[in-house]
């Protein structure tokens, strides 16, 4: 049951600049939020994705503000936050790349553990002030490997593979603790993965739809990938960001798993993605050691029955329908990459 009008709400994303920031602060300013989100400072502007959103929906651009802050930085975070004075908080800012978080394992922990800590303690403080609802961005990755177990739900123990899982796990542990020890209204999403054409390139969904459609237009040659026996439960990034705003409208706080039931290997979504150019995805297609993980979560499929029955979510974008969209995208990217270089060749 929902319980909130959400007329002039107020509503503070980290990882704004990600692809669930874009189609999570897209709902939000189309529900009448204020937006507020935390942007790292980087040496080159990683705004493209809410400059684009800005050029979509210029008349709500007011309503949307940006700050410097960093998930390292607590006492930075804690000021913003109390200032803002949000009525919710989604904390979608992570060191997110599984693979990368083997080479940077202390880092992720400080950013997706230690992160989610000072957002919490945050909100703690705040709600001395006024009332205040967190979602915290959880994951399948917690579930990690344990054979058999498979699909997950919210009773799956978790197994988590990597530094990026382990940390993921602290903080889903952190959110349940201040919900019980500090009556904080909190919520894990427990996403599976979730893709889209705002997907980051190094992920592999993005990375074969990019390819692929590159190949086509003859701007590369090969695709050098690790592990295609993986199976992964893919479903569409913008149907999932409607289930973390769900959450926040209930009576009650709780944690649910948003999946979409299916599961795919990395190989099908390549041969999907290549036969749809006509091409053949093992003429183009490498394998090399560097893109493989010390430790692989071989199969991810989800059980969202909780999510259907308490919020009324389902997944409304159907796996073809997901990578039909991400080529299309990507293929009108690779045109305009090619007429870029033919004009640039003209006399
Ligand atoms: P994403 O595209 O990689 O975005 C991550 C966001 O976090 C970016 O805005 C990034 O900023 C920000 N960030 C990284 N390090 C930060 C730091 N130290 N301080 C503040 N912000 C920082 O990830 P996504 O796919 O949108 O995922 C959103 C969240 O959901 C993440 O927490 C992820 O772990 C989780 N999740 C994702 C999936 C999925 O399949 N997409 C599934 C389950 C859970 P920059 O733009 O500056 O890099
Ligand atoms: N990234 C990548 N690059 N993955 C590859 C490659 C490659 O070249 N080749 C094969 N894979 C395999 C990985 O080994 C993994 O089994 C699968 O493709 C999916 O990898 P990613 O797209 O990197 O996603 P992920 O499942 O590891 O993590 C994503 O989903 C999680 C939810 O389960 C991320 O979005 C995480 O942040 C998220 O929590």
């Amino acid at each position: 049951m929902l319980c909130s009008n959400t007329s002039s709400k107020t509503a503070l994303l980290t990882g704004i600049t990600g692809q669930d920031g874009y189609y999570l602060t897209r709902l939000l300013l189309q529900r009448g939020y204020n937006v507020h989100g935390i942007v790292r400072r980087s040496s080159a502007m990683n705004r493209h994705r809410i400059d684009h959103l800005r050029e979509q929906m210029q008349a709500a651009a007011n309503r949307l503000h940006l700050h410097y802050g960093d998930l390292t930085d607590g006492i930075g975070l804690m000021e913003k936050i109390l200032e803002v004075q949000p009525d919710e908080i989604y904390n979608l800012g992570a060191q997110s790349h599984v693979r990368v978080s083997f080479d940077t394992p202390h880092y992720t922990e400080q950013v997706n553990s230690a992160g989610a800590l000072s957002v919490l303690e945050s909100a703690r403080v705040l709600q001395k002030q006024k009332p205040v609802r967190v979602y915290q961005a959880s994951t399948s990755e917690m579930f990690g490997g344990i054979p058999g177990s498979s699909p997950q739900s919210e009773l799956t123990p978790f197994h988590p593979q990597s530094p990026y899982g382990c940390a993921k796990v602290a903080a889903f542990q952190h959110t349940v603790n201040y919900r019980e020890a500090h009556d904080l209204f909190v919520c894990n999403g427990i996403l599976f993965n979730h893709e889209s054409p705002y997907r980051g390139e190094t992920f592999v969904t993005r990375k074969i739809t990019l390819a692929a459609a590159r190949i086509k237009e003859g701007l590369q040659d090969e695709l050098v990938l690790g592990n295609v026996d993986a199976k992964r439960d893919w479903g569409f990034a913008g149907d999932y960001v409607e289930a973390m705003w769900l959450m926040l409208q209930q009576e009650q706080p709780d944690d649910f798993v948003i999946a979409t039931g299916e599961t795919h290997s990395v190989q099908e979504f390549l041969e999907i993605a290549f036969n749809s150019f006509g091409l053949d995805w093992r003429e183009y297609t490498q394998q090399n050691p560097k893109h493989f993980r010390p430790a692989e979560v071989e199969i991810l499929c989800g059980d969202a029955t909780k999510a259907r029955e308490k919020l009324g979510w389902e997944p409304k974008t159907s796996f073809e329908e997901l990578v039909r969209i991400m080529l299309e995208h990507d293929h009108e990217l690779a045109k305009r990459e090619k007429w870029g270089e033919e004009l640039a060749e003209r006399p």
